[in-house]
């Protein structure tokens, strides 16, 4: 027998391993009893199942296991008999002979069947997550992603990347998501927060000559959770200094193609970048998902003297829908619902038809707003055209989202399209207080030719923050910066952080800086949303171990729970009654 690494005291190989070349060699497997079935009085096939696949065990019939208890069988490896070959196994053409199954460990029956074939309703998945993990696409899913993990490490380590451990106990930082907070025993009514990342770790490790830091990081946020978003998740963080955006683009470009490489087997093409400006006129949102076209048009000044109201807007905005002249009503109902619930006032539609446009609007039009509409984006005969007039912010918005809802095909279908957005604005609004609110963080560096627009037109500053996204879903993203303290005190006051509230939150980072601060740069992306979406699935909860439902809870631990007494009266903490 060939050596192999998979042999212990207790098995030579694995059951996915047993093959022709092995006939007439005597050894044992161990796993789980997948299936038996009798074979008259005396004898009985069992399949037993470990993680690399199934060998089928000829056995004697009073051999008393069942499903999913655990033997070690020891046989014979045998050629099976003729038109009993299995070629949907492996292991098809052999079966262990001769045996002698001892058990291991006994199992009840199982709440579901431990095979692909069974849909199981997910609540139950999770509550038997240690049995669902069993199952192939669980097996395969977390493979991938420890192999992703590796390939990851493998390329930030090769790029001169130190990997460094930051803690899980410590001080609010500034992403902005609700944190989860840890009572102290010691300090009683003093608390901890978890990390949302480790970003102001990873500054202050610039700060301390680390030059190149990255770590595969437990992050914590208390926020609404969805197809793309956890509780817990991981990063792959990334910080560096004397380095420009472009550098820290080819960083981790370099470990994304890496990684997607080790899954598909294809490195793909370079990575394409496209300002924030770009990707909102032609795609509505800064996510664009790139596998297809239907890119929004604008019609603005075809529309500018028009007389029809609903259309009397500074923004009017249009997209082609190829084939959608055949919506039913119903369906534009309900795309005008959904324009609607995301702010617009309506959605106007105009179905291309031989004989101009069809729609309750279409009678209103004037001929230069017929034609503009008519000829969208080459419009042919049988395509329905979708216009949204408001704000361009809003248009723009709903007109990207209505594209997604009507060509988006899920996440994980390929292709894989990646693309790089830059030049996001500095600051995302302003809040109730009239203040500015970042939309990085309050430590991203401006662009700095638009310095002087911080004061009198805030809104316009861009900065040199970018992110990186896959099929229309956020991986990522990092920016250049601020390591200058006049830069930093400007941004400070214009998004109403005084002085004395900058000392009490970011003291320790302020204080850092000034003893020698390099320019630096960095970024994060979500591992749990890379390898979905290379493992073909559309919730990252498939590519976790152990997640938590919609609802955040733990299914199979009952989390969160209450504590005992005794804890809560260690951490001096009493409880209000449930709202
Ligand atoms: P950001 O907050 O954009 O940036 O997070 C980076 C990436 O982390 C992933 N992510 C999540 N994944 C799953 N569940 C969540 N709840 C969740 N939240 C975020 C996303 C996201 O793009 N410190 C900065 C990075 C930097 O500037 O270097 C940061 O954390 O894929």
């Amino acid at each position: 027998m060939t050596e192999n690494l998979e042999a212990t005291s207790m098995r030579d190989l694995l059951c996915g391993g047993v093959d022709l070349t092995m006939i007439g060699e005597r050894l044992s497997v161990c796993g789980w009893v997948a299936k038996r079935r009798e074979h008259g009085e005396h004898l009985a096939f069992l399949d037993v199942r470990d993680h690399s696949g199934i060998v089928q065990a000829v056995v004697d019939g009073s051999v008393d296991v069942r499903s999913e208890y655990v033997v070690r069988v020891t046989g014979t490896v045998s050629l099976r008999p003729e038109g009993t070959l299995n070629d949907r196994l492996a292991t098809g053409e052999v079966e262990l002979t001769d045996c002698v199954v001892e058990i291991l460990s006994s199992a009840e029956p199982v709440p579901f069947q431990i095979d692909e074939r069974t849909e199981v309703d997910e609540q139950v998945r999770l509550k038997y997550r240690y049995l669902d993990v069993r199952r192939e696409r669980m097996q395969r899913n977390l493979r991938l992603r420890a192999r992703i993990n590796s390939t990851l490490r493998r390329a930030m380590e090769r790029q001169g990347f130190c990997e460094v451990e930051t803690p899980l106990l410590w001080a609010p930082t500034p992403e902005g998501a609700r944190e989860f907070v840890v009572p102290s025993r010691l300090h009683p009514g003093e608390f901890y927060v978890l990390p949302q990342s480790p970003q102001i770790a990873k500054q202050l490790l610039m700060v301390g000559g680390f030059d190149r830091y990255f770590q595969i990081a437990r992050c914590l946020r208390d926020e609404d959770l969805r197809a793309d978003r956890q509780f817990e998740f991981t990063q792959l963080d990334v910080e560096a200094s004397f380095v420009s955006q472009e550098d820290i683009f080819a960083f981790v470009a370099e470990a994304v193609l890496d990684a997607a490489e080790a899954v598909t087997g294809e490195r793909p093409g370079a990575i394409a970048t496209m300002t924030w400006a770009e990707a909102l006129a032609r795609f509505g949102t800064d996510k664009p998902d790139l596998r297809f076209a239907m890119e929004l048009q604008d019609l603005s000044e075809s529309f500018a003297a028009t007389e029809v109201k609903a259309f009397a807007a500074p923004t009017v905005k249009g997209l082609r829908v190829p084939g959608g002249g055949e919506f039913t009503r119903s369906r534009l109902d309900a795309l005008t619902d959904q324009a609607k619930a995301l702010g617009a006032k309506g959605l106007a539609w105009f179905r291309v038809t031989a004989d101009g446009l069809d729609s309750p609007l279409a009678r209103f039009l004037n001929d230069e707003e017929t034609h503009a509409v008519r000829s969208l984006d080459d419009a042919q005969v049988g395509d329905l055209v979708l216009v949204v007039a408001d704000e361009y912010a809003l248009a723009s918005k709903v007109l990207g989202a209505l594209r997604l809802t009507i060509g988006a095909p899920p996440v994980s279908e390929g292709p894989h399209r990646y693309v790089w957005i830059t030049e996001f604005p500095l600051f995302e609004g302003v809040d109730e207080d009239g203040n500015l609110v970042s939309a990085h963080h309050p430590f991203t560096m401006p662009h700095l030719d638009d310095l002087d627009l911080i004061d009198s037109d805030p809104l316009r500053v861009r900065s040199q923050s970018y992110d990186l996204v896959l099929n229309g879903w956020e991986l990522g993203s990092g920016s250049v910066r601020i390591h200058r303290a006049d830069i930093q005190s400007r941004i400070f006051s214009a998004l109403g952080i005084s002085e004395e509230e900058a000392q009490n939150r970011f003291g320790f980072l302020l204080g850092a800086f000034k003893f020698g601060a390099p320019p630096h740069a960095g970024f994060a992306f979500g591992i749990d949303r890379l390898v979905a979406i290379l493992a073909g699935e559309d919730n990252i909860r498939e590519v976790i171990a152990f997640p938590k439902t919609q609802s955040g809870t733990d299914l199979m631990t009952s989390a969160p729970k209450d504590i005992t007494e005794r804890q809560r009266r260690e951490l001096r903490l009493r409880t209000l009654p449930k709202a």
